[in-house]
């Protein structure tokens, strides 16, 4: 039962720079247009442990348009939420689908679940990491700006997900990463230190103005993530100073965009006069998920010999 060589995505280091490249080319592919009936007869598992719009629909609309059939699993509705382990629930589903899209809390869960289970395990965000939107996002810039390697990339606010998956693929591209953050929210040490240590160029400073000079792309994202709610109010004191707003976007490269994964807190860590501009391409990066996700299954489940 099962793929002869099961690839899961858990983080962009889980794929090679040729798979990506891959990736790429079908998503800009699908995105002019293409077909494909690549997941005829399959069926998806999409466990969502976490609230979603972008996500969760993307994918729904991308299994659907590859031919292929998605389930929607949610822990209220199903027997995860009253305890049944993952490693019971990963081999039950690796028997009725043809891969699983998980969006989880700690990143131990999807771990586990792609431990025990005999189809791809897709990552749909979880505390550590956030990959699929940061692997479309690179996308999304890589169809704006063409080769990304050598180029700056800025991040302002929280050293969270998306951060940590930002720094991993500072390493995949080549481009350098300016991390602005408060003290205490830097993004995980174990990534940042593996990233440089294989020669990524990531820099962490505090004051927002040194990482975006001359940036071609300033990022942000809510300054508490989801399961985080109740550090909200205590967070806004600690990253004010921090919102992206037209001052500060004025300080990055002529051409820069601005990107948010959505969804976005107007006028905590976006301005809504910058997230509103001409340079926010943020509906774009929404959009791109669809395709590249396409792309990815595609990559993914093309080995089933079942
Ligand atoms: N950006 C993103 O993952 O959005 P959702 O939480 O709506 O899926
Ligand atoms: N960092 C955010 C991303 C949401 C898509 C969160 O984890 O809630």
């Amino acid at each position: 039962m099962g793929y002869k060589v099961k690839k899961d995505f858990l983080s962009i280091m889980d794929l090679q720079l040729g798979d990506i490249e891959r990736v790429f080319s079908r998503a800009k592919a699908f995105k002019n247009g293409e077909k494909s009936s690549a997941l005829s007869s399959k069926s998806v598992v999409l466990v969502f442990e976490k609230a979603s719009t972008r996500t969760r629909v993307s994918f729904e609309v991308g299994i659907a348009r590859l031919g292929g059939h998605p389930v929607i699993l949610t822990p209220e509705a199903s027997q995860m939420g009253r305890g049944e382990p993952i490693r019971d629930t990963a081999r039950i589903l690796s028997g009725y689908a043809h891969a699983i899209v998980m969006r989880t809390f700690g990143h131990s869960r999807i771990k586990q679940m792609a431990a025990w289970a005999d189809v791809p395990v897709i990552n749909a965000l979880t505390d550590l990491l956030h990959p699929c939107q940061v692997l479309s996002d690179c996308f999304t810039l890589k169809q704006r700006f063409g080769e990304l390697r050598g180029r700056k990339i800025a991040w302002v606010g929280d050293g969270n997900n998306m951060a940590n998956s930002w720094i991993n693929a500072a390493f995949m591209f080549g481009f350098e990463l300016w991390i602005a953050c408060p003290l205490g929210f830097e993004p995980k040490s174990e990534i940042l230190d593996t990233a440089i240590a294989r020669g990524a160029k990531v820099e962490i400073v505090r004051h927002p103005r040194d990482a975006v000079r001359d940036a071609i792309a300033v990022n942000t994202d809510v300054w508490a993530s989801m399961g985080q709610e109740q550090e909200a109010i205590s967070r806004e004191e600690k990253f004010r100073g921090f919102q992206v707003d037209s001052r500060l976007m004025a300080a990055a490269a002529g051409d820069a965009v601005f990107m948010h994964c959505l969804p976005a807190h107007r006028g905590q860590e976006v301005s809504d006069e910058v997230l509103e501009s001409p340079r926010s391409i943020v509906w774009e990066q929404a959009l791109n998920r669809l395709y590249v996700q396409m792309a990815l299954m595609e990559l993914l489940m093309q080995e089933r010999k079942r």
